[in-house]
């Protein structure tokens, strides 16, 4: 392939439209309509639009993060409420570093270390349709960010970003397919997919070199989606990953909830199918990465088992607050979808709990966080529910015990038997899952500031008082 021929089919991948894009008038419908596809595969919806109630983009969405609730803003074209004041290159600052137009540092709850990589003219379509594609809302909400010290000073995300922000724009990786090339970019620029997919540091800045290697989000788990086939996604055909991407669900795989769900629903269902085979081949091309105590591919795990018989009849159907052990609440309170030998319904819409990541995973975590919250993903048009039975359950709040019962008699019988679940990480999973080290620290850091600053000013007095009597003793005494 001629060089030239090369260039103009990555960028035809990147899905630019050329040197001609700056050129473009900013109310040009192609391009706005262009910019809509940008925030799409972005996600810039997930995060600033209330679910079902709010107006688009008119932000106010709570992100729980381990450091406090973090709101995201207003990003409609109002002059009054949003971000109609906007120049361009105020708006890819905004977006590409997180500094807001009167110089305040955004949180990197806004993924702008991911979007540092969108390129110049997928910019110029996102301004171009946040200018002229969106409804101006003149709203602000009322809910405000106010973090606790010390991370109410948004300046030190200055020295944050020096360490964990990106600064170029993507560029095209030569020697390598437009295929992969594309996929990397909705991977790690536009689909922010390494914000919850990589592991972070004390600092909460993403390792590097564990990329997409698996890492918390709150108290759900976003597996390793690297390409090794034990402990990522190297077992899956790419039209798993992308029959999951597109609908969250891929059978004898994994079901998407939490915040995978949230990416289905307001972004990846809407990709068209070259982007998500993209993304598919992408993922299968990454470096692996195993974890040395997984042997085994978690959708590997778990087999038929029912418990049925043996307890049949021996508690009235009614009396569900009375069902002590794993197996009786399973069978009172999974059995009904999930069948009582785990193996779900014949089309799968209630899934097998066994040959299913959430079971056979070493990590527990998605298992417990589904059975307190649930699943709510609308996808097509229909929604896919599976209820909580977290304490805003509308079938029953279990207890810590019982969720913990309950997780360990699914892991025994279908999943990784390895795993295990104690009232204890169900407590956690309900306040928001593992805290990271700033966040533990926190409450410590202003009484040692305070501390530190009460042992500064006693040693200053004290060299003060030493120097005037000094001062004040007699000559002969000095
Ligand atoms: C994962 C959540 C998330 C996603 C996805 C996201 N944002 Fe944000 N964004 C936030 C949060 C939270 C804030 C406010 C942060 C703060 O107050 O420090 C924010 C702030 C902003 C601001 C600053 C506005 C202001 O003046 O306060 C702009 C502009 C913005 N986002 C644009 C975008 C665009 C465009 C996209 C899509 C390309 C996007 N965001 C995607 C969470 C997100
Ligand atoms: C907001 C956080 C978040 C974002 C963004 C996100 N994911 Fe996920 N992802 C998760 C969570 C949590 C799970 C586990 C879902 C479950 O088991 O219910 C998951 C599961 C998956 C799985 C299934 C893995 C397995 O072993 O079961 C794949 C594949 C995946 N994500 C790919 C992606 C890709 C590709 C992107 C970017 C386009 C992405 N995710 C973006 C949180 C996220
Ligand atoms: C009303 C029917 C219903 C009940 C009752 C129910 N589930 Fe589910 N469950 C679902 C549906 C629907 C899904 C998701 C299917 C999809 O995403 O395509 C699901 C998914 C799951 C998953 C996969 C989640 C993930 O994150 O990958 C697990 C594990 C699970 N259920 C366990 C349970 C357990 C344990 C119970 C009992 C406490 C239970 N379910 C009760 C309908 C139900």
């Amino acid at each position: 392939m001629r060089i030239s021929s090369l260039v103009v089919s990555i960028v035809s991948a990147l899905g630019t439209i050329g040197s001609s894009a700056q050129a473009q008038t900013l109310t040009d419908a192609a391009l706005v309509e262009r910019g809509h596809a940008v925030a799409t595969a972005a996600d810039c919806m997930a995060c600033h639009t209330v679910p079902r109630t709010g107006k688009p983009f008119a932000g106010g969405y709570a992100i729980v993060s381990p450091l406090g609730t973090i709101y995201s803003t207003n990003i409609t074209p109002s002059k009054t409420s949003g971000i109609g004041g906007y120049s361009e290159a105020e708006f890819s600052r905004a977006v590409r570093q997180g500094i807001r137009k009167d110089g305040a540092h955004l949180y990197p709850a806004m993924p702008y270390d991911s979007y540092a990589g969108i390129t110049d003219e997928d910019m110029h379509a996102l301004y171009a349709y946040f200018m002229h594609g969106v409804e101006p809302v003149d709203e602000v909400s009322k809910e405000q960010t106010a973090l606790p010290f010390p991370f109410n000073l948004r300046f030190s995300m200055a020295f944050w970003n020096v360490l964990y922000a990106g600064t170029t724009p993507f560029t095209p990786v030569a020697g390598v397919s437009a295929e992969i090339n594309r996929g990397a970019y909705l991977v790690n620029v536009l689909g922010h997919c390494t914000s919850c997919h990589t592991p972070r540091n004390a600092l909460m800045g993403a390792i590097q070199s564990e990329a997409l290697a698996g890492g918390f989000v709150g108290p759900w788990y976003a597996p390793n989606i690297t390409s090794d086939p034990v402990s990522g996604i190297g077992g899956w055909t790419p039209d798993e990953l992308v029959a999951y991407l597109r609908t969250g669900h891929a059978k004898g795989k994994n079901q998407a909830a939490g915040g995978m769900a949230e990416a289905v629903q307001n972004s990846l269902q809407y990709l068209p199918e070259s982007d998500l085979a993209a993304i598919a081949a992408y993922l299968k091309s990454t470096d692996p990465i195993r974890d040395k105590t997984e042997e085994r591919a978690a959708y590997e795990f778990g087999s038929p088992h029912s418990d049925e018989d043996s307890i049949r009849g021996t508690y009235p159907p009614t009396a569900h607050d009375s069902l002590a052990s794993g197996k009786e609440l399973y069978s009172g309170y999974c059995a009904s979808c999930h069948q009582p030998n785990g193996a779900g319904s014949d089309d799968q819409a209630y899934p097998s709990l066994f040959h299913n990541t959430a079971t056979g995973s070493i990590r527990p975590a998605n298992l417990v966080a589904v059975i307190l919250y649930g699943i709510d993903r609308e996808v097509d048009g229909k929604e896919v529910l599976m209820p909580g039975f977290g304490k805003q359950s509308y079938v029953t709040p279990l207890t810590d015990r019982q969720i913990a019962d309950l997780s360990n008699y699914v892991l025994q019988n279908f999943g990784n038997s390895q795993a295990n679940v104690t009232p204890d990480d169900v407590a956690m999973a309900r306040t928001g899952g593992p805290k990271p080290i700033l966040a533990t620290v926190q409450p410590f850091i202003l009484p040692t500031l305070v501390g530190i600053a009460i042992v500064i000013i006693l040693i200053a007095a004290g060299w003060f008082i030493g120097k005037r009597r000094r001062r004040l003793a007699p000559v002969a005494a000095r």
